[in-house]
């Protein structure tokens, strides 16, 4: 038995078999990338049918790959939102079509609970309580987390959310769809120390963000350098990265120092970058914090971490109406106790 989970908020079409006993059973993505490249960004049209192309056979190759039928399947648990509307409504009604189906609960999951309680896929997982940043295309968001479902905003972002400052970036520097990780590959050749970017809102007190700025300052240095070698993109990016991390790192410390949890958590997209991990671990250590962070893969959407937060709903005796809407906008903290 166990519950299927189905990512579709965006750009990626996921599923995952999550089972309480064996823990994950198996996961399958298919990446849009190549579908949206062309036009620099996620074109939401061209995404939603495209989850409608691919989230059954993912599904059916994930039946054969782990050797289940569907009757094996005990709950569906489906990302509700938030994310792109049209996306999020494919997935909606494959996992309500397939709950009402096979006569099993449906659970309407949230994507950023998803993320949050990923690292607990991997070994060692995190206790509670922790402090979860959370860092992806769209959040910023700084949670005091007691429990599934216990979450106590800390911080969020006033404007970009750090990945969609990463990918406006790599815009800019003339990297392809998706910028982050490709501006994270620039940043490697770097020459450190040759630019310096602010490290926003880290001069006053709080756990608020703010990152439209870094993208301006960073089309500023670039119209300094009008015909800018892949030098001067490079050690660009490199101080870009380094202004980022430097800011999140200072407000984690700041979360760790205000709840006295001894562990921190990072999760979403940009949590895949090398160089936030690094300077994470050097403050954690000093704050005696343990850190936790999913596998590369689990970072990024995927239908693992919606299979695993609909288990721990299922486990709490939760699930979702048939008639559950999805939610392009839905606060983390809205979310009931499991
Ligand atoms: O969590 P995610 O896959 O989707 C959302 O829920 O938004 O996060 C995607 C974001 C993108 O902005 C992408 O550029 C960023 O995560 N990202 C990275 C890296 N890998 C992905 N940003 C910086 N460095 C990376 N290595
Ligand atoms: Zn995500």
């Amino acid at each position: 038995m166990a519950v299927l989970g189905i990512e579709t908020s965006c750009d990626e079409t996921a599923v995952a078999l999550y089972d309480g006993k064996q823990g994950l059973l198996g996961h399958r993505l298919f990446s849009q990338i190549e579908v949206h490249r062309e036009y620099g960004g996620v074109v939401p049209e061209l995404a939603s049918r495209d989850h409608v192309r691919k989230a059954i056979p993912l599904i059916k190759g994930l039946l054969d790959e782990t050797g289940m039928q569907r009757t094996d399947i005990e709950a569906i648990a489906y990302t509700a939102g938030p994310g792109l509307m049209g996306a999020l409504m494919v997935g909606c009604a494959i996992g309500r079509s397939l709950a009402w189906a096979l006569q099993i609960p449906a659970i309407a999951v949230h994507h950023m609970e998803g993320h949050l309680l990923a690292p607990a896929l991997e070994t060692p997982a995190p206790d509670f309580p922790f402090v979860a940043l959370l860092v992806s295309g769209g959040h910023t968001q700084l949670v005091d987390v007691r429990a599934v479902g216990d979450y106590r905003l800390l911080g969020d972002t006033l404007d970009d959310a750090a990945g969609e400052a990463f990918d406006k970036t790599a815009k800019m520097l003339g990297l392809p769809y998706p910028g982050g990780p490709e501006l994270a590959r620039l940043a490697l050749q770097g020459v450190a120390g040759r630019f310096r970017f602010p490290r926003p809102m880290t001069d006053r007190p709080g756990m608020d963000f703010s990152f439209s700025g870094l993208k301006t300052f960073a089309l500023n240095t670039l119209q300094k350098h009008p015909q800018a070698d892949l030098q001067t993109k490079a050690d660009i990016a490199l101080a870009f990265e380094v202004a980022v991390a430097e800011t999140l790192v200072i407000k984690c410390r700041r979360a760790l120092q205000a709840t006295s949890a001894g562990a921190l958590v990072l999760a979403g997209g940009v949590s895949a970058n090398q160089r936030l991990r690094e300077r994470m671990r050097k403050m954690a250590d000093t704050e005696s914090a343990r850190l936790f962070y999913p596998r590369t893969e689990f970072c990024t959407d995927n239908g693992a971490m919606i299979a695993y937060a609909g288990y721990q709903r299922l486990r709490a005796g939760q699930h979702s109406d048939l008639g559950f809407q999805p939610k392009a906008r839905w606060p983390l903290d809205e979310l009931p106790p499991a």
